[in-house]
C-alpha cells in the first residue's frame, strides 16, 4: 500500500508521527508532504526518520522535481490521507486551489482522497467548514469526521483528530487496487437510457447509474484515464474521472463511438433496447374520444456489440440484468454481442437496480465466479481485479 499522508496546521499535528510508524509497521510505503503551517507543529526531521523518506513541503523543489517531482508524486499514491486536516486547507481544497504542494498533489491525483479533520469544535460546526465538506464529500472525498472530547484549547466538544491507532487500522482494512493500469484508456457507460416521447415525458428504466459510477472509480484507482459516459446526472463524478454526459441511446452510441482510442470497455448502462421512432415535437394532449395511445418504437443500436467488432475491439465487459434463467440467458448474450466478459445480475424484486448492494455471477471464456451480495463499490473492486487476471490470461 502506497499513502501519502498529508499533515496541515493543527495541534493534533504531532499524532501524524505515530501514525507514520503504525502504517510503516504493517508494511505501508508512506511519503509525508506537510503544509507551511503544519511545520509549526511538527518537523520535517522527525517525520523523515519514521516514513524513511524525505518530507516535500515545497511546490517548486529543484531536487523533488529532478526525481519525484509533485505530478509523479501524485501517480505514486494509491490513497492520500491528510490528517490533521485544518479548517483552512479544507477551505482550500473546497475552492479547488493549487497553491501549495499539499493542494496541488489532491487536484492532479486519481487516487482516493480522505481527509481526517482536526480543530476546534466551534469552528467544526461552523456553517461555513460544513459546507467545503459536504463540497469535497459530493466530489468522493472520504471525510472521517473526528472524535468529540476534550480539546487543547480547553473546550469540550467534537473535533478531535481521530487517534493514530484507528486511522491506521482504518486506512489499512480499506482495499486498494494493486493494479497499475497507468497509460491505459478504459470506457464505463452507466446509468439508464431516457427515450422521449415528447417534450417533457420519456420512456425510462430503474437504472440509477450506481455499478457504473463504481466501476469508473475503481478503473480510475488504477491509474488510467478513465471515461465516464453516464445518464446518471445526480450523481457525483469519481475523482479522477472525465465524465460524459448523455441520455439517450443514441446519444450514449456517439458518445462511445467518439472514444477511438481503448484498452477496456465495460457497459454497465442499461440501454433502451427500442427508442420512440418519431417522438412528438410538442406534448402530446390527452384525446376525449379514444382510450389508447399507439406509440411506434424501432430498434436502438447494440452499442457494446459495435465496440466488441470494431477492427481493433478492446477487452469488453458486458452487463446482463436478468429476472430469470440468469446463467444460461447471461452467457447467450455474451456469446451473440461477442463480448470477453458477462456480469450477470437478478432484477426485480428490488435487486441489482437503485440498491447500494448488489451481487453478481461473472462469466468469462475460461470460467466463472460468483461474486455474493456487497457494496457496489466493493463489487467494482472485485470485478476490477478479475478483468485484470483474465487480460493478463487471454
Ligand atoms: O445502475 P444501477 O441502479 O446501479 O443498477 C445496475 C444495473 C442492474 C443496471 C447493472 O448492474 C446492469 O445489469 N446493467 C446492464 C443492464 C442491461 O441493460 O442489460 P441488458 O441485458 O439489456 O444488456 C446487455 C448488455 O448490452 C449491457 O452491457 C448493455 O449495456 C448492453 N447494451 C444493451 C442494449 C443496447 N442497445 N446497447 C448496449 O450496449
Amino acid at each position: 500500500m502506497r499513502v501519502l499522508l498529508g499533515i496541515s496546521g493543527s495541534i493534533a499535528a504531532y499524532k501524524a508521527i505515530i501514525l507514520v510508524r503504525r502504517l510503516v509497521e504493517a508494511g505501508a510505503e508512506v511519503r509525508v508532504v506537510l503544509t507551511e503551517s503544519a511545520q509549526a507543529f511538527v518537523t520535517p526531521l522527525s517525520l523523515q526518520a519514521v516514513s524513511g523518506h524525505p518530507v516535500r513541503s515545497a511546490l517548486f523543489d529543484p531536487e523533488a522535481e529532478a526525481g519525484m517531482d509533485h505530478i509523479a508524486l501524485a501517480r505514486w499514491a494509491d490513497t492520500i490521507l491528510v490528517a490533521p486536516a485544518s479548517a483552512g486547507l479544507i477551505a482550500r481544497l473546497a475552492a479547488g486551489m493549487a497553491d501549495d504542494l499539499l493542494s496541488t498533489l489532491i487536484l492532479a491525483t486519481t487516487a482516493p482522497v480522505i481527509l481526517a479533520p482536526a480543530m476546534n469544535q466551534q469552528m467544526w460546526l461552523h456553517q461555513a467548514v460544513q459546507a467545503n465538506l459536504g463540497t469535497l464529500r459530493a466530489r468522493g472525498v472520504e471525510i472521517w469526521a473526528p472524535a468529540a472530547g476534550g480539546q487543547a484549547c480547553g473546550e469540550v466538544g467534537p473535533g478531535r483528530l481521530l487517534e493514530p491507532e484507528e486511522l491506521a487500522a482504518r486506512l489499512l482494512q480499506r482495499p486498494h487496487s494493486a493494479i497499475d493500469w497507468r497509460g491505459q484508456q478504459i470506457v464505463v457507460t452507466a446509468g439508464g437510457t431516457r427515450e422521449p416521447i415528447d417534450p417533457v415525458r420519456f420512456i425510462a428504466n430503474r437504472s440509477s447509474g450506481k455499478m457504473g459510477h463504481a466501476l469508473a472509480e475503481a478503473a480510475a484507482r488504477t491509474g488510467a484515464t478513465v471515461t465516464l459516459i453516464s445518464t446518471a446526472h445526480a450523481l457525483p463524478t469519481p475523482a479522477g474521472v472525465r465524465r460524459v454526459p448523455v441520455d439517450t441511446a443514441l446519444q450514449m452510441q456517439a458518445a462511445v463511438a467518439a472514444e477511438t482510442s481503448m484498452d477496456l470497455f465495460i457497459g454497465a448502462a442499461a440501454v433502451a433496447d427500442y427508442r420512440v421512432e418519431t417522438p412528438a415535437t410538442h406534448k402530446l394532449k390527452k384525446t376525449p374520444d379514444t382510450n389508447t395511445l399507439t406509440l411506434t418504437l424501432v430498434k436502438n443500436p447494440d452499442i457494446i456489440h459495435e465496440v466488441a467488432t470494431r477492427p481493433n475491439r478492446p477487452f469488453v465487459v458486458g452487463f446482463a440484468a436478468e429476472t430469470d434463467d440468469l446463467h444460461a440467458q447471461a452467457e447467450a448474450k455474451r456469446l451473440a454481442k461477442n463480448l470477453d466478459m458477462i456480469c450477470a445480475n437478478w432484477v426485480g424484486d428490488g435487486q441489482g437496480f437503485e440498491q447500494d448492494d448488489n451481487a453478481l455471477w461473472v462469466r468469462w471464456a475460461g470460467g466463472q465466479q460468483a461474486l455474493p451480495s456487497a457494496p457496489k463499490t466493493t463489487l467494482a473492486r472485485q470485478l476490477i481485479e478479475r478483468i485484470a487476471h483474465c487480460r493478463q490470461t487471454n
